[in-house]
């Protein structure tokens, strides 16, 4: 069945490593029959929560900010791909911005469980994949108990000899079977 989907492209940096993972997975999901679209937080503002509450009483966010027509795009979604470089050993503080804002629908009961899939990139092994990789399993698929489709790391971005293309092909066969 054809979804919609929408890859949260967590980095900064246009043409870099996570925004061409993201284009290959699209490729393939688009490919499969999906309709995909990305969101790039590069260029945008996107605000920390603010803990007002006003969503707390099913009101909108209170922040008028570039978080809102993404609102209306994550609502539609069947599946949501959350790609993001690592700083510090963690998500970017751009994704997270934007995971915390989500929770305005979570808390107003719109945010159905949707499938999902992660893509996260590190200069360094691996292992600094870690707490990014736990979020993804933690919170994203075991408390919003979202369908895991499929996760991958891309390590070793900074390293001498890094070669970029066996991983496209990784998210475009992560797009594929989207
Ligand atoms: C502020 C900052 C912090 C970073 N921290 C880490 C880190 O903790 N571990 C790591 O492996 N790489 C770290 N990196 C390297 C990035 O993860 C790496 O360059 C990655 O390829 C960036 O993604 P992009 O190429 O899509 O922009 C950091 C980079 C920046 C700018």
């Amino acid at each position: 069945m054809a979804k919609k989907i929408l890859v949260i492209d967590g980095s900064p940096r246009v043409g870099k490593n996570t925004d061409q993972l993201c284009d290959a997975f699209m490729k393939g999901a688009q490919e499969a029959g999906h309709e995909v679209v990305k969101f790039r937080v590069a260029g945008k503002k996107i605000n920390g929560c603010i803990h007002c509450a006003q969503c707390f009483k099913n009101g909108p966010c209170s922040q008028k900010d570039d978080m809102i027509p993404l609102y209306d795009e994550i609502e539609k979604a069947d599946m949501i791909v959350l790609a993001s470089p690592i700083y510090f050993w963690q998500i970017t503080a751009q994704t997270k911005a934007v995971i915390d804002r989500m929770y305005a629908l979570y808390v107003a009961g719109r945010f159905q469980r949707k499938d999902t899939a992660a893509i996260f990139v590190s200069g360094g092994d691996a292992d600094c994949c870690d707490e990014a990789v736990s979020f993804y399993k933690n919170v994203i698929i075991n408390r919003l108990h979202w369908n895991d489709k499929g996760m991958m790391v891309c390590p070793r971005t900074s390293r001498e000899g890094f070669e970029l293309a066996p991983h496209l092909e990784k998210a475009y066969e992560m797009g594929k079977n989207a």
